[in-house]
């Protein structure tokens, strides 16, 4: 592993423009469970009844179930080695953008600047019928949160059914397009559009990284370097090993 870790850090090193991807992988050693593992959210919860838009405005009550269980978890969830050493190489000058898919805010929370949310974040909530914007931290003491006007709220978060922010489409097709390194980090890339980015960047001849604890469908076709554990350690390690041998980047 100490051989992959050094090519990697090699690689983000030399990159002119790096980006990560990262999925709820990288957020579990934060507590916050990720999906499709053994003991993910769609264990309990079925996404066909809780995570589309059709079953929110069907019967919002019932998705509150879920969302009530996420938000306790997301709200005390502090970020981790992994997403603290994301915001070092930013801080260096060594990854430019992270894009992710994960709504917990551990990224900014992480010390990095530069991210795009694919699937939004749950910080603030919306009201869809009449479009009314609140703090999450400001309906926290209300279940279900209800707006102004009386409807149920939604979290600012992509549901299965909506479109992804256009901003953040756009932003990260154009990135991926000219990336000359890519971390994919926590995701078992099987929603789309987002597990498209790494196929558009290993088309435009960018290196694909990919930590993760399993392999992923990524892994034996279009990743370059596999780095197998926990993105915590595996981030750490990658970190001190650019520290190691780079330097601050202008
Ligand atoms: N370190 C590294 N990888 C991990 C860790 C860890 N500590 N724990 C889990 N993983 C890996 C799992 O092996 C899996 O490959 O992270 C991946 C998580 O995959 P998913 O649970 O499918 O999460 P994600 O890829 O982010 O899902 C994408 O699906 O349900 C929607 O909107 C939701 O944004 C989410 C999207």
């Amino acid at each position: 592993m100490e051989n992959l870790i050094a090519e990697a850090a090699d690689i983000i090193i030399n990159s002119n423009l790096t980006l990560a991807l990262t999925g709820a992988g990288i957020s579990v050693e934060s507590g916050i469970p990720d999906f499709r593992s053994a003991e993910g959210l769609w264990s309990k919860y079925d996404p066909a009844e809780y995570a589309t838009i059709e079953a929110f405005r069907a019967n919002p009550e019932k998705v509150w179930n879920m969302l009530r269980e996420m938000d306790a978890v997301v709200s005390g969830a502090k970020p981790n080695k992994a997403h603290l050493g994301l915001g070092e190489l930013e801080k260096m000058g060594y990854l430019h953008f992270i894009i992710t898919q994960n709504i917990d805010n551990l990224h900014q929370e992480g010390g990095a600047k530069n991210v795009i949310e694919y699937h939004g974040n749950s910080r603030t909530l919306s009201c869809i019928w009449c479009g009314k914007r609140y703090g999450v931290e400001e309906k926290r003491d209300q279940f279900p949160p209800r707006c102004e006007c009386g409807k149920i709220l939604k979290p600012d978060v992509v549901f299965f059914g909506e479109p992804i922010p256009a901003d953040a489409l756009n932003r990260s097709f154009q990135l991926a397009s000219s990336a000359e390194a890519l971390l994919v980090i926590g995701t078992s890339a099987v929603v789309s559009p987002a597990n498209t980015i790494p196929t558009v960047a290993k088309q435009n001849n960018a290196t694909i990284i990919e930590i993760n604890m399993e392999k992923t469908h990524l892994t034996d076709s279009i990743t370059d370097i596999f780095l197998q554990g926990s993105a915590g350690e595996i981030v750490d390690a990658l970190v001190r090993e650019v520290k190691r041998k780079g330097s601050f980047r202008p």
